[in-house]
């Protein structure tokens, strides 16, 4: 596993990240076994949200450190990062001050910690005012609550609009980014071009705008395609170009289908971590291969355009 040095902090993390989005009805056995799997493949590093749960906020969080128990010595050595901003219950987005630190002490205790390395902001709010969530994020900061902030599905401006009041540096901008979904590589790709349906731009230049601000961008659904419509790995169905060219790649890298899919993601400049959402240990294993495998600009493009998307 390769690892590197998150730009604008002091921590070391890995290429791949374990999200826990789906762990809520796992037993604490099957929670041990995937942690473990990831870490025994280098992950120091996992993804949650207040949200996660099955309908119940903070559930994932809870059922992650009820299993496993973490030492001080243990707990020094991941990083866990978590969300708040989506008020789930009545379904609207809320980035006040007091459903921020309200959300953060929730998290805490169900997380059985006394700090979060990494508080991301979730789906931009439609009624944000700047100066309010500086104001929370500057709290917890002093507090010693949470050490780095960031953002998830955030477009440039919506960043710029935070950045008026918001101090604390927004280090990671969480996005949905796969091979069959990928807009923030294949608009750019048709820029300007008025007959594609791809040319529109639904990103404003996001990923272009993370790498000239150091923002890490970090990919949520990595194996899904559109909106947790199921997994493209071994759907012939719908994929059969993308699956031969991930298989016949898997073959040359002596490794499986979903460690390409991984390398495809990491092999983009903007340098990504991938957030896996796979319960399976076996699949975490896999998908931690391509941590190691860099492909070749050919095929990159290949798997691109394996997918449908156009290079004119
Ligand atoms: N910031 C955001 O807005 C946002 C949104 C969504 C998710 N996230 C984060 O991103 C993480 C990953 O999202 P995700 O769970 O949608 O990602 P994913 O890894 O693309 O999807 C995982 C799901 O696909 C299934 N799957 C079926 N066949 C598979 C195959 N061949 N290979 C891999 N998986 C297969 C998995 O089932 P098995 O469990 O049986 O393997 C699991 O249900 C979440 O845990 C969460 O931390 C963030």
């Amino acid at each position: 596993m390769r690892t590197f040095t998150l730009p604008g902090t002091d921590l070391v993390v890995s290429d791949v990240i374990l999200g826990l989005m789906r762990i809520w009805d796992k037993t604490d056995d099957e929670i041990r076994a995937l942690v473990r799997a990831g870490w025994e493949a280098g992950v120091n590093f996992v993804d949650h949200a207040d949200i996660y749960g099955g309908g119940v906020e903070h559930r994932c969080e809870e059922r992650f450190a009820q299993a496993l128990k973490l030492t001080p010595a243990e707990r020094s050595q991941l990083i866990i990062q978590t969300k708040c901003g989506i008020n789930l219950a009545e379904n609207y987005f809320d980035f006040s001050a007091q459903r921020i630190l309200t959300q953060v002490e929730g998290s805490l205790k169900a997380l059985q910690t006394d700090h979060i390395d990494i508080l991301l902001l979730h789906r931009p709010d439609a009624l944000v005012e700047p100066e309010e969530v500086a104001q929370a994020l500057d709290q917890l900061h002093q507090q010693g609550k949470v050490r780095y902030f960031g953002v998830s599905n955030h477009t440039p401006n919506q960043i710029e609009l935070l950045k008026t009041a918001v101090t604390q540096p927004l280090i990671v901008n969480q996005l949905q980014f796969s091979i069959p979904h990928a807009s923030l590589v294949t608009a750019p790709l048709t820029a300007n071009m008025a007959v594609l349906d791809q040319s529109i731009d639904r990103d404003n230049g996001l990923l272009d705008y993370c790498r000239l601000h150091q923002i890490t961008p970090q990919a949520w659904s990595p194996f899904q395609h559109g909106f947790f419509k199921g997994s493209f790995i071994g759907d012939r169905e719908n994929f059969a170009a993308l699956n031969d060219v991930l298989d016949r790649l898997a073959e040359r890298y002596q490794a499986s289908p979903i460690a390409i899919a991984t390398a495809w993601i990491l092999r983009h400049p903007a340098h990504w971590q991938v957030v896996l959402g796979t319960t399976r240990p076996e699949r975490v294993q896999a998908a931690c291969q391509g941590s190691e495998i860099r492909l070749t600009r050919p095929e990159w493009y290949e798997l691109l355009k394996a997918a449908g998307h156009r290079v004119p």
